[in-house]
């Protein structure tokens, strides 16, 4: 049994207004029994992560490049998003590899870097719509899993997101039996690689997760948490999340 991580996204969202979110998270969270953490955009990373000293509450960031230094107009180093305070970074996110045309090469390189610099690293994997339709789910995972991840990975400073691209953001979630055979699948495929750090990986689902469907989802065997988007943004929501999360 994985201590699970309840992971908030907030994409480019958040200004300085919202950071009064992080102040009702912090007072909420005092019977979170699963670890919190938000990844706000890179220009509240400093400010949250001054804020949530003394508590529970652990700040990361979107996305970080490939190198640690250098001629790189408007991109940020994991070693930046350390020094402002960031102990977690996603990579891989869909919208990143749509919006960017990150690939699984990139990542990879992306996610030695992040662990080099003491950086958890949220890896995320998933299927379009056509390729669940094409019944290539698993293959598209297993391809984006075994390209994405570096040698060596151990599970305190690795987590793997499973977000099905058609539900990101669209309200629409796999059925629970999907989602149990993707992380039966993403459990089975780490401990082969991995050994015994492959089975300790938490394993974290995302994809319009609620308050209203927070619960079942995290009654599933092998689903270690959450990575939240929308139902983020607002304390009192990403709360009542967390709660179905710290239940089980
Ligand atoms: P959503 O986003 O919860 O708004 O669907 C999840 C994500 O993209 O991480």
């Amino acid at each position: 049994m994985h201590t699970k991580l309840v992971a908030g996204n907030w994409k480019m969202n958040g200004l300085s207004g919202d950071l009064v979110e992080i102040e009702r998270l912090k007072d909420g969270m005092d019977a979170a029994d699963c670890e919190v953490l938000v990844c706000p955009p890179a220009t509240l990373i400093a400010r949250m992560h001054d804020m949530a000293i003394g508590s529970e509450l652990l700040i990361g960031a979107q996305d970080c490049h490939a190198a640690l230094s250098g001629a790189h107009t408007g991109d940020l180093s994991a070693a930046m998003l350390a020094d402002a305070g960031a102990s977690h970074v996603i990579l891989g996110h869909s919208e990143r590899r749509a919006d960017h045309g990150e690939t699984d090469a990139l990542v990879r390189t992306k996610a030695q870097t992040a662990l080099d610099r003491g950086l958890t690293v949220i890896v995320c994997v998933g299927e379009t719509e056509a390729e669940r339709d094409e019944q290539r789910t698993l293959d598209v995972i297993g391809a984006q899993l075994s390209g994405s991840l570096p040698d060596g990975c151990l599970a305190a400073h690795t987590v793997i997101a499973y977000e099905p691209v058609w539900a990101i953001g669209t309200g629409r979630t796999p059925t629970l039996e999907q989602i149990a055979e993707v992380h039966g699948f993403l459990r089975r495929t780490l401990s082969e690689r991995f050994g015994n750090e492959g089975q300790e990986m938490r394993l974290l689902y995302g994809g319009s997760v609620k308050p209203g469907n927070a619960a079942e989802i995290s009654a599933l065997s092998d689903v270690d948490g959450a990575l939240v988007g929308g139902a983020s943004l607002k304390a009192d929501e990403f709360l009542q999340i967390i709660r179905a999360f710290s239940d089980q």
